[in-house]
């Protein structure tokens, strides 16, 4: 019999729900690290993982208590939300998505996960794939956007880093998946309400990340807290069992969220805690996080005859076998074992630079950035340009609050003190104008004006959704105080945004010279920031979410599909705002260069395609500008003629070339044809002959996309 089943065969009830919870741990460093009973439960093996615990040394003695002063010695998980880094921030994941970079994505996450396991992290709670089309949803800020396609990239690219070839390893981490499945819909964008949308958009939309998770191996999912049409994910066996489980054969460990399961009583399907726990257990939930629902209620549902020991035991072979996997029962102080070299780390903050600038999205330039060496007073104004906490972001695990480079320490460290004054004028949130006449005094000094104007970090991120997109506070009217001071000066305005989200701020965009949403850089945010507008890096980030220009078209996405009376300005009834326009501010995937790039003679290889043909795509670029840039080209399809309506756009890969001032090169972006099943009738993948268009061109405004057209046909004999 193998160590797995012999343990499972040597457990009391205690113990066996022992491994089926997770226990908060505070991080105190004045005060005890786990509770006293926490401390003895685990001792006797009623505790078999603990959450938010990290540092090497606290890890090790609470690993030392489970392997060496319990009965069965079996180690414990300790997860933490390592999701934009652990004490180096990357930028948030919404930022990371507009680098449109899978190595990056799949870097920056083994780089977490090593810095994450040095301090003896088992598991992190990431990645984030919920699919957001709600700006209002704070939790946009975590995830990979709007787009189902990118999300399922970042996904493999994500479980890749963190798990990396080999989850024994001592810099590996478990990763879950997270929060199955379909969060982003909730009502009016407002944090943890119901969702109840389409099955198909369930399976079109939100589902394709974390298919591509599971296909990448990831170890651990987590449900939503949210219910879906009335079931709560964490209750939801046919989506955890039945889909999860059967249909994507993912064979890992499903984690509840935090107190998701005494949740099921909040949301009216259970009764107490037993009832909410047999449902949970019965619906696949292996591990309950912080409810004491399992250890509380499972004895009696059982006795009951609500949920059978086959799957208690089912769930505590796959909690087992993860450990297994994590190398814990070879080596259980293999992580944290050996603190990291200066070299390292150093490495690592400067991978943290270049991934906050390729985060960068550059929305708007009149031709003022990169900065000229001419300029030799930046005026830097507003409540985040001095800000180094809030360049974190909402998740910043064990980061310290003083450690990132704010704007200005970035700034004055590339250019000096003297040519960088400035003053915050306002504060974020705050109500106080007093600032305002010193930071507008700098104005007539100044040759340019950097306006650092934004959210706080905790304004995006869980349980911060907002329902007015503009700038926080007195912001707005600071902001608008200095471009009329600049214009009457005749100095041009910078606007850098922080935001979990798009926010809208068409006013703004207007009337600056330049518009660069920087999102939340991370730890190395000011050098960054420099960077790019010095022109040391040339900006390549592209919007993930299509940005609105008014709190109206909320949700907004590209990949909508047709109408039966499309807008028509010229037409009464068609479909469109009589107060505005319904097209964004800026498509999906907009981002201004240094260059100047344009786009010509698309090719397909093939013109009569069926199910197993891959496709070649290619489109030359030429690069018209004055300064060495890098474009990315987008692949989208549409296909015009289905039993089911599809979106007039999807996206389907995309493609990225660095060139020259005058050079020309050409990005070649392969398609499997595969990809253009979809969903038919009865929600089955179909590959239906008959046209599909190929649109290539740099962001999803069909108005500059190149297209080609291929008939789908059936497979050849
Ligand atoms: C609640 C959040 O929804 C989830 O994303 C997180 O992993 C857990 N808390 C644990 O911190």
């Amino acid at each position: 019999m193998n160590r797995i089943e012999r343990l499972i065969g040597e457990m009391s009830l205690a113990e066996k729900l022992g491994q089926l919870t997770m226990t908060a741990a505070g991080h105190a460093v004045t005060g005890p690290i786990v509770a006293a009973d926490a401390t003895e439960a685990i001792k006797a093996g009623t505790i078999g993982n603990l959450l938010n615990l990290f540092g090497a040394d606290r890890v090790r003695e609470m690993q030392r208590l489970a392997v060496e002063e319990s009965h069965l010695g079996i180690p414990l998980l300790i997860g933490f939300d390592v999701v934009h880094g652990h004490r180096t921030l990357f930028p948030i994941p919404l930022g990371e998505a507009a680098s449109f970079d899978p190595q990056l994505w799949a870097l920056t996450a083994r780089e977490a996960a090593t810095e994450a396991a040095a301090d003896g992290l088992t598991m992190t709670f990431a990645p984030m794939l919920d699919v957001s089309r709600d700006a209002r949803w704070g939790r946009s800020a975590e995830g990979p956007g709007e787009d189902p396609w990118l999300g399922a990239r970042m996904a493999e690219a994500k479980v890749r880093g963190f798990q990396d070839a080999d989850l024994c390893a001592a810099d590996a981490l478990a990763a879950v998946a997270k929060h199955y499945c379909a969060y982003g819909a909730v009502t009016a964008g407002r944090d943890y309400a119901s969702v109840d949308i389409s099955e198909r958009t369930v399976h079109e939309v939100h589902m394709p990340p974390f298919a591509a998770a599971v296909a990448a191996g990831v170890a651990a999912v987590m449900p939503a807290f949210t219910d879906l049409a009335g079931i709560p994910m964490t209750a939801n066996g046919a989506l955890l069992t039945g889909w999860l489980r059967r249909r994507l054969k993912f064979d890992g460990v499903i984690v509840s969220d935090f107190n998701a399961v005494g949740e099921l009583i909040r949301h009216g399907i259970a009764a107490d805690l037993t009832q909410a726990a047999a449902l949970a257990l019965n619906a696949g939930v292996d591990i309950d996080m912080m409810a004491d629902a399992y250890r509380r209620g499972l004895p009696t549902a059982l006795e009951r005859g609500w949920v059978s020991m086959a799957d208690i035991d089912a769930s505590v072979r796959r909690v087992l076998r993860l450990k297994a996997r994590l190398g814990l029962f070879d080596d259980p102080y293999r992580r944290g074992k050996t603190p990291e070299a200066a070299p390292v780390i150093a490495a690592r903050r400067q991978l943290a630079r270049a991934a906050g600038a390729r985060a960068i999205v550059m929305l708007k330039n009149d031709g003022i950035l990169p900065l000229a060496e001419s300029v030799r007073n930046l005026a830097v104004i507003g409540p985040l340009a001095d800000a180094a906490a809030e360049m974190r972001g909402p998740w910043w695990g064990a980061a310290d609050p003083e450690d990132p480079v704010s704007v200005l320490a970035g700034l004055r460290g590339m250019l000096g003190e003297l040519r960088v004054p400035h003053q915050p004028g306002v504060e974020i949130d705050g109500e106080n104008v007093a600032g305002f006449a010193g930071a507008l005094e700098l104005c007539a000094q100044a040759d340019a004006i950097l306006l650092c104007v934004g959210e706080s970090a905790a304004m995006s991120g869980e349980a911060a959704s907002r329902a007015h997109l503009g700038l926080p506070g007195r912001q707005r009217q600071l902001a608008e105080a200095v471009l009329e001071r600049a214009r009457a000066l005749r100095k041009p305005v910078i606007a850098v945004l922080f935001s979990g989200r798009a926010l809208i701020v068409p006013w703004l965009i207007e009337r600056a010279d330049a518009v660069l949403a920087a999102w939340f850089p991370g730890s190395e945010a000011g050098n960054a920031i420099a960077d790019l507008i010095m022109g040391r890096v040339s900006p390549s980030g592209r919007t993930p979410v299509s940005w609105p220009c008014a709190m109206g078209q909320v949700p907004l996405f590209y990949g909508q599909r047709p109408s039966g009376r499309p807008g028509d300005p010229m037409d009464r009834f068609t479909s469109k705002y009589l107060d505005a326009p319904d097209a964004p501010l800026f498509a999906f995937g907009h981002g201004l260069t240094y260059g100047v790039f344009a786009l010509s003679d698309l090719r397909v290889t093939a013109d009569r395609v069926s199910e197993n043909d891959t496709l070649e795509i290619r489109v030359d670029v030429a690069n018209r500008g004055a300064r060495t840039a890098e474009e990315t080209v987008f692949l989208f399809t549409h296909d015009k003629l289905a039993s089911v309506a599809r979106p007039l756009l999807e996206l389907k890969g995309f493609g990225k070339i660095r060139l020259n001032p005058g050079q020309s090169g050409t990005v070649t972006i392969f398609l499997d044809a595969n990809e253009l099943c979809f969903l038919g009738p009865d929600l089955e993948p179909v590959f239906e002959p008959g046209e599909v268009e190929i649109l290539v061109g740099p962001c999803a405004d069909r108005s500059r996309l190149l297209v080609a057209t291929i008939h789908l046909v059936p497979p050849r004999p």
